[in-house]
């Protein structure tokens, strides 16, 4: 889809069209296009079609917003889930952001929820297709301005104008016109590779009081710059970003974690951590107690699993692998608590006459700090699960004390 036929379905005969679609369903989409094609241009017909089952793909972003929305396939992969969006804009908000620089707006999910709480926005976007479909997205903010234009080409406001000047910056961590074997544009995950780059990225986030950009979850801690703030936020236990704050926007220096989901958003910080630094991980699997807690993934990528520890008042079980073990049974509604049924030292004999001896015919397979195939582990067990009316088990493979280890375990 080029930028004019992004013009005629955002408007008139095309908009109309799109509008007039019922819910997508890909089974009798090659009809109902040969019985649009009869009334209207070939062309936007098959751009309206598109438009609707990228719309119906989006709704697990945008919910019910989707149907007023118009996409990109690479724009709606790229974008921001709208209750990640809605928490960029509320950062810039609370530090009194009036207006919002979007460089590398994407289809708009951040601009229009930076909109949505009433900041100016100036959007950017150097795909003249993506600008286009961004400014269709924002068009019930008639303030909001989008340009198709490279960011470093923007000049931002100087003097008493940035008081109230927020940027924000979603690099593109995709080479377009390059697929995964999913069919899906090819994703970087170095800071090297992304558009704008990193040190764009930096100097825009010098030029104003308050900036942020959403970046890959492998962000590298080292990166982060002094006095600015990394929080790694999941949605539903998925990392989805690692957005990297400065100024006035910054309510933690240092690295943060958001456990999200649409019932609550729990923050972890490194203060809550500190308690822990020094707690040594399990000396050996003797040590290990009755209570196995497993912190969200925003927390691990954050490095705050000691938090979970001070939290628990357990120990890791080996340095950086991200499980604890404590004692007693505590809710931390950012961690999973599983009851540890059985522990020993990884060996597929042992584990297979062990599940078998208690009945066991499946297993789940959860594994961290090990570089084993669980496939190959699962063949080894023969845990094949057909016919013999046994029972799943759930099995951790991990390392303690530099050994790798199998720990049977029930949610608790
Ligand atoms: C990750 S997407 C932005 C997604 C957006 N935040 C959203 O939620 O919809 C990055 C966008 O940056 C644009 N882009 C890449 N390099 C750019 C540059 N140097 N200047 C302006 N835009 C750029 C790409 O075209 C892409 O649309």
């Amino acid at each position: 889809m080029d930028a004019a036929m992004v013009d005629r379905l955002a408007a008139g005969e095309g908009w109309a069209l799109l509008q007039s679609l019922p819910p997508y369903d890909e089974s009798s989409a090659l009809q109902l296009q040969d019985k649009l094609r009869e009334a209207f241009d070939p062309e936007l017909v098959a751009a309206a079609m598109a438009q609707s089952r990228l719309r119906a793909r989006a709704r697990d972003k945008f919910g019910d917003f989707a149907a007023g929305m118009l996409f990109t396939p690479d724009g709606l992969e790229q974008a921001t889930r709208l209750s990640l969006a809605a928490r960029h804009a509320h950062r810039f908000a609370a530090a009194g952001v009036r207006e919002a620089y979007d460089l590398g707006c994407g289809i708009g999910s951040d601009a229009m929820a930076f909109a949505g709480l009433d900041l100016l926005v100036r959007a950017v976007d150097s795909d003249p297709t993506t600008a286009r479909v961004a400014a269709a997205n924002l068009r019930h903010w008639p303030g909001a301005r989008v340009t198709c234009a490279r960011a470093d080409e923007v000049r931002l406001p100087l003097g008493e104008a940035t008081r109230h000047l927020g940027v924000w910056l979603d690099p593109a961590r995709r080479v377009s016109g390059v697929a995964d074997i999913r069919g899906r544009a090819k994703r970087v995950f170095s800071l090297d590779a992304i558009s704008p780059s990193w040190d764009e990225v930096q100097q825009f986030a010098a030029q104003a009081p308050a900036a942020g950009a959403k970046l890959s979850p492998a962000f590298p801690h080292a990166a982060l710059p002094p006095g600015a703030e990394a929080q790694w936020s999941s949605w539903n236990g998925e990392v989805l970003e690692c957005a990297v704050w400065w100024g006035a926007v910054v309510t933690q220096p240092g690295r943060t974690a958001a456990v999200c989901s649409a019932d609550a958003t729990h923050v972890i910080t490194e203060a809550e951590a500190a308690p822990a630094r020094e707690t040594p991980a399990l000396p050996s699997l003797t040590s290990l107690h009755e209570w196995l807690y497993e912190p969200d993934r925003a927390v691990i990528r954050a490095g705050l699993t000691p938090a979970l520890v001070a939290a628990v008042d357990g120990a890791e079980l080996g340095a950086g692998v991200g499980y604890v073990t404590s004692p007693a049974a505590y809710d931390i509604p950012w961690a999973r608590r599983y009851r540890v049924l059985e522990a020993m030292p990884l060996s597929p004999k042992a584990l297979s006459r062990w599940l078998r001896d208690h009945g066991h015919d499946r297993v789940t397979i959860k594994k961290r700090g090990v570089t084993l195939d669980a496939d190959l582990l699962r063949r080894q067990l023969k845990m094949t699960g057909r016919g013999k009316g046994g029972s799943e088990a759930t099995l951790v493979l991990t390392r303690v004390a530099g050994h790798q280890v199998a720990l049977v375990v029930t949610p608790g």
